[in-house]
């Protein structure tokens, strides 16, 4: 029922489903071996219930032997992060929980939720039953990337099996076999952490693979970033210069008691098929090995040859369980093309750039050595090495002979669309199905969806998010090809609030902040080095705007996600340390003037080869953002309830915007320095002097945007605020003719140039299609992709009104020659969508509000918001017309 002739009709349909979609434990994915003994718990609903909201809810509980079971019952509209009703959990103990929902007077309650269960996994020293980390018992090279090792050690179960856990880690990176069968699907785990601080181990249920009888377990272990060449410098050995594994399997059987196999001086090593394996390089196989150590993970191998083992120290970091999600394999990618290139190598293109590696189907002559390059683009129709830099991105696999192989590397990844394929066996046809590009990333769920009724803004949306996954390995890096690959802070805190809304990243940045807080408390400093982990382990921390202000930023903008305030209370000491003692000040208050600044870096007027140099004035962006992170300081302060810290901050940041002020407007209110970045910082972080000033600064914006013929003018610092800012201003028209444009530099640039990920630089690939000669030149970077959160708020108009989306502000804001789009957005309470056309009869919305939320609707063109509450609606302006 849509009534005609009014301005804003909402109409609403009416239903009473109302049900629990998913329970979870803090931010894991699956609970699985984690460290929380009091997991507080979330439910989140499905169905368009109208105007539902929780008055109350029940949590049922079963733990123990005898699984009986407890209900609690709670007056509360709460449904996200409850706190757990029992007793803690104690090491290794597994509990069931289900919940259901009350609604209000007349409302209908949830059916119960499926059980989920909860396991917490090793929690101190003690749990590890003596467990030792073993290596095996030869000199370590230390100036050579060193072969990976097999551990092995064979056991008797004889009884029957209740359960098995694994409980693993490694000085490098593992993969577990037992009995033959690899464990679990995570990839180049443990991940990368700032190891010397914390060192995730991993939980896996292994019931299935431990058999009553005899049994043997098998671990390969290869460098990593623990021992491998990481870093600037050619690093290697950061960590750790030797390989090594730490283990306790643990079976419960049938009567209760317990087996206990353990990484100590009885298992046996020996060295693996894989020759090298290197984060950077790329991996050797020699599959002739693969004869001598056939069923080795099986109990009936003979290992008489095998070499001992030898204890090493226990790691510097805390043994701890991850906060969000390991590494796995999530996509498999078909070939597209194979083709000759100028100097007739064999190239094959998969049609996206991509983060992972080949899986290889094979067969040939015993002996033969088939080598893969691995790049992101084609020059001249040859492979583009040079922006890898030093690392050389290659595989290689020594066929055995005896038929059809398939392989991929283990302790490797690689940023590629196009691989160089060398020495293919003459016997074997290459063909499409040879080769398979596998992608990993963390295994974060996806949250966020964007479409749009124009083709290159989405397939723009689709490269960010193939360039967040690329560089969502564990840390959040800079890149995934070249001889860097670093966790780069200011990268993460531009494009934070765009990761927050593709993904759900709660429990990928609690862990990495948690290496944030450590690198700054390291050296006593308070500054967060520019890439955490850092390397060397005890590099210099040099305070940069932008990047340190990670530390307050991202925090932030974590709360406004998920409204985890335990987790903001976790981070702030490293927010409030950076801003008190961290940044160097001059006699203002103000950014000292002899500091490095990064700026706005990348600018596309900046020198190729200096690309701090930008057009605005590195200095004026350090101090914008520094009373900014200085306001977030004190709303961060009240919200958790500490009003004099509140105040104290919020003085601060009054007497910082005057010094700002006088520092850079001059006598008319206006900077000297005319920039796109300059503007957009004040405008957004509200730092002229009174709003006439801000209004004739929006003029001053839009004429530089106008005079730059609508071409992108800003760098990291100024390209996350630029569209925000002209959306206050009502000029979101300016930013859409910046956004639709597709000359260099603006972000669909990259698109007509065939990019699949996004740019480091708006030039990466030039126009006449050769790369950016600058030595610093990647296909895969997200931070330029940071223009996404303004599409998902406005063009697909949602974001956020209340921390963790509670209440919803859906306010889409056509532009350009858009006609229609459609937004998704999994909340932690369900999911909410936009969907809107602009037709010859005026501007239709339909917007569906998950329960126990509520939501303000802004038409376009309208100063008046419509308040709804959960349910499925629909909004129809007849005098809406496109501009
Ligand atoms: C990285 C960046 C980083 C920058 C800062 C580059 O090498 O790739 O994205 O933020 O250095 O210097």
């Amino acid at each position: 029922m849509i009534m005609a002739g009014q301005k804003v009709t909402p109409c609403k349909h009416v239903t009473m489903a109302v049900s629990i979609s998913q329970v979870t434990f803090e931010h894991h994915r699956q609970a699985l071996g984690i460290a929380e003994t009091k997991p507080r718990i979330s439910w989140r609903f499905a169905g368009n219930a109208s105007e539902w909201e929780q008055s109350a809810y029940e949590l049922e509980v079963r733990r123990g032997s005898d699984g009986d079971s407890h209900t609690y019952s709670q007056d509360s509209p709460e449904s996200v992060l409850v706190p757990w009703p029992e007793d803690p959990l104690s090491a290794t103990e597994q509990a069931s929980v289900r919940a259901r929902a009350h609604g209000g007077a007349d409302q209908a309650s949830t059916p119960w939720s499926d059980w989920v269960t909860v396991e917490t996994g090793l929690l101190g020293s003690d749990d590890w039953s003596g467990a030792v980390p073993i290596a095996a018992d030869n000199e370590t090279e230390r100036d050579k990337p060193k072969r990976p090792t097999l551990f092995r050690k064979a056991f008797d179960v004889e009884s029957e099996i209740a359960s098995a856990r694994l409980y693993i880690t490694a000085l490098g990176l593992y993969e577990a076999e037992i009995n033959g069968n690899r464990v679990g699907d995570q990839v180049l785990s443990p991940g990368w952490q700032s190891y010397n601080n914390r060192h995730v181990y991993d939980t896996y249920d292994v019931t299935d693979l431990v058999k009553d009888g005899d049994n043997a377990i098998g671990v390969t272990v290869g460098e990593g970033w623990y021992v491998g060449r990481i870093g600037f410098d050619y690093s290697r050995n950061v960590w750790g210069d030797t390989l090594g594994v730490l283990a306790l399997l643990k079976v419960t059987l049938q009567d209760g008691s317990s087996v206990q196999v353990k990484t100590d001086l009885s298992w046996q090593a020996s060295s693996s098929p894989i020759l090298t394996s290197d984060i950077y390089d790329g991996e050797q196989y020699d599959s002739r090995v693969e004869a001598g150590v056939d069923g080795w993970s099986t109990p009936s191998f003979d290992a008489s040859d095998w070499i001992s083992v030898k204890e090493l120290d226990p790691p510097k970091g805390e043994l701890i369980p991850l906060d969000g999600e390991p590494i796995r394999k999530t996509e498999e990618i078909s070939a597209k093309e194979i083709l000759k290139s100028a100097s007739n190598k064999t190239l094959v293109d998969f049609g996206q750039n991509l983060v992972g590696w080949l899986h290889v189907t094979v067969e040939g002559p015993a002996g033969t050595n088939v080598t893969f390059h691995h790049a992101e683009v084609l020059v001249d129709g040859e492979l583009a090495l040079g922006p890898l830099r030093t690392a050389r991105q290659a595989d290689s696999i020594i066929l055995h002979g005896n038929g059809v192989q398939s392989w991929e590397p283990r302790f490797t990844y690689h940023g590629f669309r196009f691989v160089q394929v060398d020495g293919w066996p003459e016997e074997t046809e290459l063909t499409l199905d040879s080769l398979k590009a596998i992608v990993v990333h963390s295994d974060m769920e996806q949250t966020g969806w964007l479409e749009t009724s124009n083709e290159l803004l989405n397939q723009f949306h689709a490269n960010v998010r193939w360039s967040m996954k690329g560089n969502f390995l564990s840390v959040p890096t800079d890149c995934p090809q070249r001889d860097e690959r670093l966790g780069w802070t200011g990268d993460a805190h531009a494009f934070g609030p765009t990761a927050n809304y593709l993904y759900n990243t709660a429990g990928f940045w609690r862990g990495w902040h948690r290496d944030v807080w450590s690198e700054m408390q390291r050296n006593g400093s308070m500054i967060p080095p520019e890439y955490i982990p850092m390397v060397p382990t005890d590099g210099a921390s040099n305070p940069t705007a932008v990047w340190g202000d990670v530390a307050v930023g991202n925090p932030w903008n974590l709360y406004q996600a998920f409204g985890d305030l335990v987790m903001l209370e976790e981070q702030y000491p490293q927010a409030q340390a950076w801003i008190d003692t961290g940044i160097p000040r001059n006699d203002a208050g103000l950014w000292n003037r002899s500091s490095f600044q990064f700026g706005d870096w990348l600018d596309p007027k900046s020198p190729p080869a200096d690309p701090g140099q930008a057009t605005t004035a590195s200095h004026l962006v350090a101090d914008a953002y520094l009373v900014r992170m200085t306001q977030i300081l004190s709303e961060a302060a009240l919200t958790l309830g500490d009003d004099t810290l509140s105040e104290k901050y919020l003085s601060q940041h009054a007497d910082l915007r005057t010094q700002f002020q006088d520092s850079w407007l001059n006598s008319t209110g206006e900077f000297e320095n005319r920039t796109q970045t300059a503007y957009a910082l004040a405008i957004s972080f509200n730092l002229f002097p009174t709003p006439e000033k801000r209004a004739s600064a929006g003029e001053i914006l839009r004429t530089i945007i106008a005079d730059n013929d609508y071409l992108v003018g800003t760098g990291f610092a100024g390209t996350p605020q630029l569209g925000f800012a002209l959306r206050d201003l009502n000029a979101t028209d300016d930013f859409y003719a910046m956004l639709l444009q597709t000359k260099v530099p603006s972000w669909l640039y990259q698109v007509v140039m065939n990019a699949t990920t996004t740019w480091e630089r708006w030039d990466s690939l030039l126009p006449d299609g050769t790369t950016n000669d600058s030595g610093m030149t990647s296909f895969n970077h997200y931070a330029f992709g940071a223009v996404a959160d303004w599409m998902h708020q406005v063009i697909g108009g949602l974001a956020p009104a209340a921390p963790g989306w509670k209440k919803i502000a859906i306010a889409p804001i056509p532009g350009g020659d858009i006609t229609s789009a459609e937004a998704k957005f999994v909340s932690p309470y369900g999911e909410v969508s936009s969907r809107w056309e602009v037709a010859d009869d005026g501007f239709h919305l339909e917007v569906s509000v998950p329960p126990n939320t509520r939501a303000t609707v802004t038409l376009p063109n309208s100063d008046e918001s419509t308040e709804v509450g959960s349910g499925s609606y629909e909004f129809h302006d007849p005098d809406y017309k496109m501009s």
